[in-house]
């Protein structure tokens, strides 16, 4: 986990989890996102969920923009980029002249990625527990030019930080130019320890690329203490932004120098010149990123984390002792997600991952993430405002029997 971040107003009173928690957050939350009462939502992690009145907000910028399209694109969007930019900075513990928008995380690390050199046999270092569109856009990155992508094993259950930093310390050779590494991954929903990971590669001399996709919102943030080369996330998971609220923040270093995948007007003008002038586009989800910082306050902030990551850890430390599905890993190393590994041996395969989630969905109206983690199919869960622990009743049962039921 990474420092708490400062910036955001830290409250004192009562303990996650307790009574006034318990009528604080739950259901009845749901309608603010105007989330479907009918069905069981556990996978806010999988494409966040935007509130009804974020969603208000981003509509205004869209009748802003559309009252006089020449005008907005020209006159007002340059210094409204950067005003949003600036909220968001000080949110994740950054400065808004390294913080630019991109659509999402994948755009992000791509354009990252596409903006190094690398030659014939030099290695780019991740784990097997990388995001699997960010493990193609390496791959596609290497067959370009000849570099190679080395996986490491992090072995499951993942019991301390320091099992990770050291197989990566392990994985690093003379060739290894860069490392990519997720902060909290997808699969196996693990807290990567980001921070020391970034330290090693600064004593070693190599870049890293920090993939924190579900970062803002779940965990604490402070990107600067991370102090990683480059960090890319979205705000549409677990800030609750609109859908295409993503973000890359380069360190201070000069060797931070990356372009967007769209080269436009302001090339050469400086790093968030670039990313603020990629062609024309709807601005719109970024510019209410603002009003989503603000809704995560008004539920709590980083009180909303610690009890979300603590209902989680309850929720699925009981599933496992009902059914025995092993957790991927320790509490300590668990945001508000949990991965629990189905029985029955199913194939990690898409076809499989299907069969069980539509299974739990269309018999117990479950909305379930079902993960590969170390070569298996994984029941992920999330916890999020609007979750209650009755939203998890029966899911351990439901949990067994779908695994028996796909294998
Ligand atoms: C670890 C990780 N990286 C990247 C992504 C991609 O996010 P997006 O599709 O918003 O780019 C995800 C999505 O779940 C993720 O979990």
């Amino acid at each position: 986990m990474t420092a708490t971040a400062s910036h955001e107003p830290q409250r004192k009173d009562a303990s996650p989890c307790g009574e006034e928690d318990a009528s604080r957050y739950g259901r009845h939350l749901l309608s603010l996102w105007g989330l479907d009462p009918n069905v069981c939502h556990l996978n806010h992690g999988g494409y966040g969920a935007t509130p009804l009145s974020v969603l208000g907000e981003q509509r205004g910028w869209q009748r802003r923009m559309e009252s006089n399209p020449p005008r907005f694109f020209m006159n007002e969007l340059p210094g409204l980029l950067r005003a949003a930019a600036t909220e968001l900075a000080a949110f994740l513990g950054t400065e808004p002249d390294r913080l630019a928008f991109v659509d999402n995380a994948t755009s992000g690390a791509s354009a990252v990625l596409r903006s190094l050199d690398f030659a014939p046999d030099d290695e780019i270092l991740t784990t097997d527990h990388v995001y699997n569109a960010l493990r193609n856009a390496v791959r596609y990155v290497a067959s370009r030019t000849g570099a190679v992508l080395r996986e490491v094993n992090v072995p499951l259950p993942v019991r301390e930080a320091d099992e990770i930093v050291e197989a990566i310390r392990a994985g690093l050779t003379q060739r290894t130019r860069l490392i990519v590494i997720d902060h909290v991954t997808s699969g196996s929903a693990t807290i990567f320890p980001v921070e020391a990971i970034a330290a090693l590669g600064r004593e070693r001399g190599i870049p890293v690329l920090v993939d924190g996709a579900h970062a803002p919102g779940l965990v604490d943030l402070d990107i600067d203490a991370i102090g990683a080369d480059w960090y890319v996330g979205n705000c549409h998971k677990w800030l609750c932004a609109p859908k295409g609220a993503g973000f890359v923040a380069v360190s201070r270093a000069p060797a931070a120098t990356i372009h967007p995948l769209a080269i436009s007007h302001a090339y050469g003008q400086g790093f968030t010149a670039e990313f603020d002038k990629t062609g024309t586009r709807d601005a719109s989800a970024w510019l209410a990123i603002p009003a989503a910082i603000r809704f995560h306050a008004k539920l709590g902030g980083p009180r909303l984390r610690q009890r979300n990551r603590a209902l989680a850890a309850t929720i699925a430390g009981s599933i496992s002792q009902m059914t025995g599905m092993p957790a991927t890993c320790s509490p300590a190393l668990a945001p508000a997600m949990a991965a629990l590994r189905l029985p029955g041996d199913l194939p990690a395969t898409r076809e499989a991952s299907a069969r069980v989630h539509d299974w739990l969905y269309d018999r117990h109206g479950f909305e379930t993430a079902i993960t590969t983690a170390g070569g298996a199919l994984h029941l992920r869960i999330s916890v999020q405002a609007y979750n209650e622990a009755g939203d998890f009743e029966g899911l351990a049962e439901a949990g067994l029997a779908a695994g028996r039921a796909s294998a």
